[in-house]
């Protein structure tokens, strides 16, 4: 091999794959009225390919905040946010929008499906805005993949909150993004379907080599992940 292309191999290998997620002295107020709150204060963070980092801090510290932030849902005040070697902070919310449909997957505690679709057309549908070939066979292979081969044909009224989740979970994945965050995914399950979720999404992570970033209050959960921030006033600690 040339030196160049020893380099170039060096480069994409190590330091690319460092920045696959980069924050950057991110600060980020809201402003209610006269009052300015600092929500998030000079917030430096890294995350590579393939890692899984656990958010954990009290409530209001502001972890549902910083996932809006990578997600692109929300600005931050000040700082830069690069995603895959791409500024997302300097982008048009049409720009951002097109890469999370495509990169990131964004997994709510509150399962957000649409009643009166089935958990397969809940899933197909994604596929379906994005152009895919047969979405509703690429539904069913992921949900039984969850488990749910028996429940193709129930609407969201008819599953439990755990089979609700991972029909949640399934769409939100569907586009098999390099990124997925989850903002407290089992926040309404008991313990039994917390574990289930929680096995369900680390196997698949490592399966297909996606990066997670899960905010959690659950101390076991958050032991998944082989990285575990806090977030104290705003602040990783
Ligand atoms: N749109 C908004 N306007 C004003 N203040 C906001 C807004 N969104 C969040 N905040 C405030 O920012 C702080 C952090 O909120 P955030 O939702 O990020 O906390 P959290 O750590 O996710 O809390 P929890 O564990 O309860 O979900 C809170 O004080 C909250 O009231
Ligand atoms: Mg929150």
């Amino acid at each position: 091999m040339c030196t160049r292309k020893i380099i170039k191999t060096f480069v994409n290998k190590f330091l690319i794959m460092e920045t696959f997620l980069k924050l950057k002295q991110i600060n980020l107020k809201y402003q209610t009225g006269k009052y300015n709150i600092n929500v998030l204060k000079n917030i430096n963070l890294n995350i590579k390919k393939k890692e899984t980092v656990s958010v954990v801090g009290e409530s209001g510290s502001g972890k549902t905040s910083l996932i809006m932030l990578i997600g692109g849902l929300e600005k931050p005040t000040s700082g830069k946010i690069t995603f895959q070697n791409q500024e997302i902070t300097e982008l048009s919310e049409d720009e951002v929008a097109e890469i999370r449909k495509k990169n990131i997957g964004i997994i709510f505690q509150s399962f957000y499906l649409i009643p009166n679709y089935t958990a397969v057309e809940n899933v197909a549908l994604t596929l379906e805005l994005n152009n895919f070939k047969n979405p509703e066979k690429e539904a069913k292979t992921l949900l039984d993949r969850f488990g749910l081969k028996h429940r193709f044909n129930n609407l969201p009224s008819q599953l439990s909150g755990g089979e609700q989740q991972r029909v949640a979970i399934a769409r939100s994945i569907a586009m098999k993004p390099e990124l997925i965050l989850a903002d407290e995914p089992t926040g309404n399950l008991d313990t039994e379907n917390s574990i289930m979720i929680a096995n369900i999404l680390f196997k698949y992570v490592k399966e297909e080599g996606s990066s997670l970033i899960i905010v959690t209050h659950d101390p076991k959960l958050a032991d998944k992940a082989k990285r575990k921030i806090k977030i104290k006033d705003g602040k990783i600690k």
